[in-house]
């Protein structure tokens, strides 16, 4: 060991500091791929002998003695910045802060929550029981019936959301605890600290201020739309739409009832879902489509592991398993895998790109040491395979693959707004919802929602700004957040919500590195090593410096902006003003507190009264 130098109690020998970063590096690289491959165990069998809840305990155990190492040094005078950096991270332990019991308790509940939901089904009377992925899923997506549909959506939500709300309200005390014994004033305060940004709810709030009118535009269209299909009686044109009519089980994104909001039918369609099903696309295929992709930009392939080990299909044998799609580092620099519950339909193959995306960062920065193994934000990470699939989508590219009819363009403008209309169904309306899912749990976490009203104050969020109403009552009884699947997984979600506003801005810095000319939204960077070349190196930096200087290497500027995605649809943006001052549609919902006509016999639980208020 090299002689210390000590300033107060704290170690201020940099070369020290760095042996122990060595040491932590290769000890942590054990230890996480060890947790991981026994969640990755887990997560694709789930019984009670692969739970092995002990390898949770380990990797605490790891980072609470390295974490109080990390403490002890005070990097004041340190030269090298990456030291700095990683030492201010390891000393967030995060919930290895926790008393034994306490982490045990915790464990224990995280893994219950998303077994619980993950495992859940809806039955009918008859006996026939539906999973989310793939029956429920799909009947949100095809069915056009009311009441069916009624049936998916209230059947979820008794069968996963409402068997959570005791346990998540015990996790926000504990996820407290835990963010406190880190200096933090509460666990979302702890979350939003990873973007390293003091303005960020205010940069937030401003960004959505500036969306807001786009999406009232969409919403008002698409609930024309919906009242031209199920009637005065369903629809109120000057109020709320019911939650379970937008083609996805939490009204995310809306592409599901793009055959409903068509702007013109005769006009080019941009659905690829039919010609991969008849030309016998399978998952294996969606995702060399993908990996094909990434390395026409000179980007990496996927290895062979990757291939092995990644499970791209549900089982068809009834294993259980966690089916919600997500994408993994082993930590060991060799193995990578995906886990998704593949579909063959356009969805899931934008789906395929985004969980790519993720694995191609991982790649990117795996000779990182482990702690700048991340993203540059959250949201960076959730961008990178959404900005390859907006070159995807693009007819001109489907048709390149073989996946649309010729685009005959003989309907000039009319392609173009088919095919925007069929973007903002999933880039507009998943704004309100990326935004208020964390809306929701900041103030869950800092007490401002008690757990007393907890569904309540989700439908006052739901209401201000998806402009949406539940289709039946809801009470405190139900537990609706806790059907969608980031609230039990414990994962953080105002990623999504950067990450639909950055990939904007990376798409336009691409687009001009491939030298594009033209409207952004017809932009295909297919085979630019260029536009490659800058994606790769900003993956490379992972999480070594905070991300306005990554933001700044690809856009050449350090901020986000809303007006790359604004210049992506301004020619939908005009259209839509028009077409709505045509059907003089109001924007907004002023009758918020109408409520859809329900059915008189289901039950007489779906009759109290409502005590939804506008906040
Ligand atoms: C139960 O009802 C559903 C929907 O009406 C139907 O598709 C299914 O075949 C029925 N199953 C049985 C076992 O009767
Ligand atoms: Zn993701």
């Amino acid at each position: 060991a090299s002689r210390k130098t000590v300033r107060g109690n704290k170690n201020t020998d940099e070369l020290d500091a760095k042996n122990f970063l060595n040491e932590y590096n290769s000890t942590a690289e054990v230890v996480w791929n060890a947790y991981t491959e026994a969640s990755w165990k887990y997560n694709t069998e789930i019984n009670e002998a692969n739970k092995q809840l002990e390898k949770n305990l380990e990797m605490s155990a790891h980072t609470l003695k390295y974490g109080q190492k990390a403490r002890q040094y005070d990097t004041t005078d340190f030269q090298d910045g990456s030291v700095k950096r990683i030492i201010k991270k390891l000393s967030d332990i995060e919930r290895a802060a926790l008393s034994t019991p306490q982490l045990e308790e915790y464990n224990t509940l995280l893994s219950n929550m998303e077994t619980k939901y993950s495992v859940a089904q809806v039955c009918r009377d008859n006996g026939m029981c539906h999973p989310l992925d793939p029956d429920l899923q799909k009947i949100m997506a095809e069915s056009r019936d009311y009441d069916e549909l009624l049936f998916a959506w209230k059947g979820w939500r008794d069968a996963a959301g409402k068997v959570l709300r005791q346990d998540y309200k015990r996790y926000v005390e504990l996820a407290n605890t835990a963010a406190k014994l880190n200096g933090h004033s509460d666990n979302g305060a702890f979350w939003r600290s990873l973007y390293e940004t003091p303005t960020f709810e205010e940069d937030l709030e401003a960004l959505w201020k500036e969306l807001e009118p786009l999406y009232q535009n969409v919403h008002a269209y698409v609930r024309r739309a919906l009242y031209k299909k199920y009637g005065s009686k369903h629809i109120n044109l000057k109020g709320p739409i019911p939650a379970h009519l937008l083609g996805n089980m939490w009204a995310q994104t809306w592409s599901g009832i793009m055959d409903l909001a068509m702007p013109y039918p005769d006009a080019t369609q941009v659905d690829a879902t039919p010609a991969m099903v008849s030309q016998g696309w399978n998952a294996v295929r969606m995702f060399k489509e993908s990996d094909n992709f990434f390395t026409s930009l000179g980007l990496l392939p996927m290895p062979q592991e990757f291939w092995e080990k990644s499970m791209l299909e549900k089982p068809s044998n009834g294993r259980q398993v966690v089916c919600h799609a997500s994408a993994w580092d082993f930590y060991n620099r060799k193995d990578f895998r995906i886990k998704q519950c593949t579909v063959v339909t356009m969805d899931d193959l934008i789906t395929a790109h985004h969980e790519m995306g993720h694995v191609q960062y991982f790649l990117q920065y795996k000779d990182q040491p482990v702690s700048f193994r991340d993203g540059a934000n959250p949201g960076f990470h959730e961008a990178i395979g959404d900005v390859l699939a907006l070159s995807v989508s693009t007819p001109k590219h489907l048709q390149s693959i073989g996946l649309l009819d010729k685009v005959e363009n003989n309907h000039g403008d009319h392609d173009d707004i088919n095919f925007l209309m069929s973007m903002a169904l999933d880039k507009i309306a998943f704004l309100p919802f990326g935004y208020l899912m964390d809306q929701w749990r900041w103030k869950v976490f800092d007490g401002r929602i008690p757990s007393t009203e907890y569904n309540k104050e989700w439908w006052n969020l739901r209401m201000k700004y998806q402009g949406l109403c539940p289709p039946v009552t809801r009470t405190e009884d139900d537990f609706d957040p806790g059907a969608k699947f980031h609230i039990p997984a414990n994962v953080p979600y105002v990623r999504y919500f950067v990450s639909f506003i950055i990939q904007f801005q990376f798409h336009k810095a691409l687009c001009d590195a491939a030298k594009h000319v033209g409207p952004l939204h017809t932009c295909d960077i297919y085979k630019s090593k260029e536009a490659g070349k800058l994606l790769g190196d900003v993956m490379k930096l992972g999480f070594s410096k905070p991300w306005p200087e990554a933001m700044a290497m690809i856009t050449g500027q350090p901020k986000m902006s809303a007006q790359p995605l604004m210049e992506y649809f301004q020619p939908l943006i005009e259209w839509l003003e028009k077409e709505n001052n045509k059907n003089n549609d109001t924007r907004g919902w002023p009758e918020y507190d109408w409520k859809p006509n329900v059915l008189e016999s289901t039950s007489n639980t779906l009759m109290h009264p409502r005590t939804l208020k506008l906040p």
